[in-house]
């Protein structure tokens, strides 16, 4: 059998294995933690500034006890952790910083595998790029969702339910004192949202691709079966390393197709998109904004918020993902697991406890519910738009465009009493994108105009290069490549003209001639540089466009090197 890697660390009888052993002994693991048995990372992302997050620190124990039962040596290290509520200008800007953290510090020490702790929405693709770019062993177990929230005696999910206050106060129909009390009742637990919104995703999307164990993405953070399932998760990391099961061997182009297919079925998030095609670029596998096309017959079966009307604990009682990829089982390709064996096992058995929230394949919440991928003179690279959370009636619309230059200027007039917009009016954004507002904020969902929303209007078309939360909701299209400030048609769209979509016939149209955007064209420039050092600099030299997954150019690719040289 082959060393194995962490050897190369503790194995030694020189002074090399005398200080690797030595210096950890000051935490008083005995000799034989050191006799060969795989060493296993907990690459935990727990942060008080993440708090969806918080309950890691828990779970990484469970993780530990799993990993001494199954005769692996359990070592648990802190990462870089992105609080999406908490952190400004937007936590995409640190997605790439903290997989760069999560891979050199996988890289750097004598692991063999890695389980991964993560949860909010950035937290899991990142610690998924890290550890697919060094390609040891990886399994994850993820926060788990929070407790229902509860307001008034009913039911409320983090971020979906916020905007609709937010809009209820705007249109003098909520109090100011009511819009608190929700506030306190939202988040009530451990976890993260417990909307459908991109940490729950990608949690089902973990799921649907095999990287975790079958029910990681519903249990609520702070049921008991979570800290059981971490403990199993342990046991299973100790038999990956023996059998050298690795991310490549997992991460095919098949699971990022059921991942794009389940995400389809639970109603996911936007966001998914560019972590998948993020993911995909750290394995070498050829996944592309076309490949998502596979979604859009796919039928929404998750009632969940934003598309539906539960949330993940109820998602959980019903069942949860092992349900989900039952019902796709006519759908899903081939693709191996963490477990070793193909990704319908994850479905045997699966039995729905309530069909009002996963629904049946063929009794879908909606047909045919997938991302749309939307191409045209406004966006030649592609764009997308959610329909399971849109107006079917607004997804066929022609209108003329109200253009914000930036978010300073959206902020500034959106509510303004003479602002000159009607219900068929397209907002448009610009200056949002991967470069144009560093790491492209979730404000793709930009309010409808107060006037508007008096008068009742509770949707519009949106049109921006922009992301926007997993837990939004609207007839809005993002993501729009090239973004503005890389110089796309986006930036030369002015108040007035023409926009027309067709999410039927995945097009999105600037109704203008081509001699005129050429002119408007030798009279654009961009934005000046808005950052001269640090990470910020780093990451807008380098990122790409959202339909290459915003990713840093340098960081495609995985480099599975032991970081030694020879003489040391
Ligand atoms: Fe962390 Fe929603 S803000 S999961």
């Amino acid at each position: 059998m082959a060393k194995r890697r962490s050897s190369h660390w503790y194995g030694k009888l020189d002074k090399d294995g005398f200080i690797h052993r030595s210096w950890m002994k000051n935490q008083g693991f005995p000799d034989h933690a050191f006799d060969g048995r795989p060493v296993i990372g907990i690459c935990n992302s727990w942060s008080e500034l993440t708090p969806c997050n918080h309950g890691l620190r828990t779970l990484a124990e469970g993780v530990k006890r799993g990993v001494w039962e199954a005769g692996g040596f359990p070592v648990e290290f802190p990462v870089m952790s992105l609080g999406e509520t908490q952190m400004k200008p937007t936590a995409m800007l640190f997605r790439n910083l903290m997989a760069m953290d999560v891979e050199e510090s996988i890289r750097a020490y004598g692991l063999d595998g890695v389980v991964l702790l993560g949860g909010c929405d950035k937290t899991t693709p990142a610690q998924l790029m890290g550890a697919a770019s060094v390609n040891l062993p990886a399994i994850v177990v993820s926060s788990g969702p929070m407790l229902n929230g509860k307001y008034r005696g009913g039911d409320i999910g983090s971020g979906t339910d916020v905007w609709k206050f937010s809009e209820a106060v705007r249109a003098g129909e909520m109090t100011l004192k009511d819009f608190m009390a929700a506030e306190a009742g939202m988040s009530r637990s451990a976890g993260v949202c417990m909307t459908m919104g991109t940490a729950s995703t990608m949690a089902s999307l973990v799921e649907a691709m095999g990287l975790a164990l079958p029910t990681n993405a519903a249990l609520p953070a702070v049921d008991a079966r979570r800290m059981a399932l971490a403990h199993l998760t342990g046991k299973r990391i100790v038999e990956m390393v023996e059998e050298d099961l690795k991310p490549s061997d997992i991460l095919t182009k098949t699971a990022f197709e059921n991942a794009i297919l389940a995400n389809a079925a639970v109603g996911g998030s936007t966001n998914a998109v560019v972590h998948l095609l993020a993911l995909a670029g750290r394995v070498g596998v050829d996944l592309t904004l076309k490949d998502f096309e596979i979604g859009g017959e796919i039928p929404l079966l998750v009632n969940c918020m934003p598309s539906g009307k539960y949330l993940m604990e109820d998602f959980c009682y019903a069942g949860g993902m092992p349900v989900v990829l039952r019902e796709l089982a006519g759908q899903l390709r081939a693709a191996k697991t963490v477990l070793g064996g193909d990704i319908s096992a994850y479905g045997d058995g699966a039995e729905c406890c309530n069909r009002d929230v996963i629904h049946a394949f063929d009794a879908p919440v909606k047909p045919a519910a997938g991302l749309r991928v939307l191409r045209g003179n406004l966006a030649p690279n592609g764009a997308i738009v959610k329909p399971s959370a849109a107006t079917d009636a607004l997804l066929e619309h022609e209108g003329p465009a109200h253009v914000f230059e930036n978010i300073e200027d959206l902020k500034a007039n959106i509510d303004r009493d003479d602002l000159p917009v009607t219900a068929e009016t397209i907002l448009v954004l610009k200056g949002c994108g991967p470069k144009g507002y560093p790491g492209m904020p979730e404000v793709g969902n930009m309010p409808i105009p107060a006037r508007l929303v008096k008068e009742g209007v509770r949707d519009m078309v949106r049109v921006s290069d922009a992301r926007m939360s997993g837990t939004a909701y609207g007839t809005v299209i993002l993501h729009v490549s090239p973004e503005a400030q890389a110089g796309g048609p986006l930036a030369l769209v002015q108040t007035g003209d023409r926009i027309r979509v067709s999410a039927a016939e995945g097009t999105l149209d600037l109704l203008v001639g081509d001699e005129e955007l050429a002119r408007r064209r030798a009279a654009w420039a961009p934005d000046a540089p808005q950052y001269a050092r640090g990470y910020a600099k780093l990451y807008v030299d380098h990122v790409m466009q959202a339909h290459e997954g915003a990713d840093l150019d340098f960081l495609r690719g995985a480099d599975p090197r032991i970081p030694w040289r020879e003489s040391h």
